[in-house]
């Protein structure tokens, strides 16, 4: 059973910024789309918990988040599209304008602003010339500046299409949107070779391409915290004494910052894998990096925690 929804610009029925022939196309979704979408809402317990991959995945198929859009996600979770449009506005990561081919952003918070930030968006703003939420003329890049991309171990930052591209400079990041336009293949720092905007988005509406594991789980640098607990027998309040023992005895690690790099061609990496590259076990919940094996003489993986993976 679905609410009645008000027709779009009908009193009281908020509506997306117009302005591109993609946010006026009239009609409903396309019906694999529809279908798509009503699977999400039977993924959860509650249907409504699916809006938010539902307006990803509406990203992936308009560009944006379309006033049809919006009714479609209200047509299926029986909800007002007052209530779709609320959520789609409040989250930065829904647009109300199609962005480029290669969603381009510029950490500005403090550490990646203190650390170059600032300087690499008025580069790439000049080098494009168009400002923030603004797209090139040709459609392949558009910029944005953002708040912290919780990668702030490797500031400054750029994210293309959410994959992150890590100690970043201004000329680096202008050569990296110059291969984009290019047409060249670009492997982000710790993740895939980088997809267009709308493909990247119907995998995070959860339809996946079965990317998410090609690069390292964590770089060294957001292992470095842990290895210098290692040395000095560090634990977190409640941990066994023996964790700090054997944390004690391990070596640290090499190499704890690379150089800004643009990206890779496809199949290179900035990270060797002899070094630097971590591996998540996810049966024992324990992060194991190449490093902490070589220097465990046991072959025990004795790493008592985690490490955090991107988002
Ligand atoms: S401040 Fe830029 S990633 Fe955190």
């Amino acid at each position: 059973m679905t609410a009645a929804v008000p027709p779009l610009g009908a009193p009281g029925r908020p509506t997306v910024e117009a302005g591109t022939a993609a946010q006026v196309a009239e009609g409903e979704l396309p019906e694999q789309t529809l279908a798509e979408m009503r699977e999400l809402a039977g993924r959860y317990p509650q249907a409504r918990s699916a809006l938010l991959p539902m307006l990803h995945l509406v990203q992936s198929v308009e560009g944006c988040v379309t006033p049809r859009g919006i009714e479609a996600c209200a047509d299926v979770l029986g909800i007002s599209a007052a209530e779709v449009s609320g959520v789609a506005t409040f989250y930065t990561m829904y647009k109300r304008r199609p962005v480029g081919d290669y969603h381009v952003g510029v950490c500005i918070n403090t550490l990646c602003a203190v650390m170059g930030g600032d300087e690499i968006y008025d580069q790439l703003q000049d080098h494009l010339g168009i400002g923030n939420d603004e797209t090139t003329d040709d459609g392949t890049i558009s910029i944005e500046r953002v708040e912290c991309n919780a990668a702030c171990d490797y500031a400054p930052v750029v994210m293309v299409n959410w994959e992150f591209f890590d100690n970043q400079t201004p000329d680096s990041t202008v050569e990296l949107v110059q291969r984009l336009r290019g047409g060249q293949s670009v492997r982000s720092t710790r993740g895939p070779v980088v997809c267009t905007w709308r493909e990247a988005e119907r995998v995070i509406a959860g339809f996946p391409d079965d990317q998410a594991d090609e690069g390292p789980g964590a770089g060294p640098a957001s292992l470095a915290g842990l290895r210098l607990a290692r040395v000095h027998g560090w634990t977190a309040p409640g941990s066994s004494g023996a964790e700090g023992k054997d944390a004690a005895e391990t070596k640290t690690g090499e190499g704890e910052r690379v150089g800004a790099d643009p990206g890779t061609p496809e199949g290179g990496s900035p990270y060797t894998r002899g070094d630097q590259e971590t591996r998540i076990d996810e049966s024992s919940a324990e992060t194991v990096d190449e490093t902490d094996r070589t220097a465990d003489a046991d072959g025990r993986a004795e790493n008592p925690e985690r490490g955090e993976d991107r988002p």
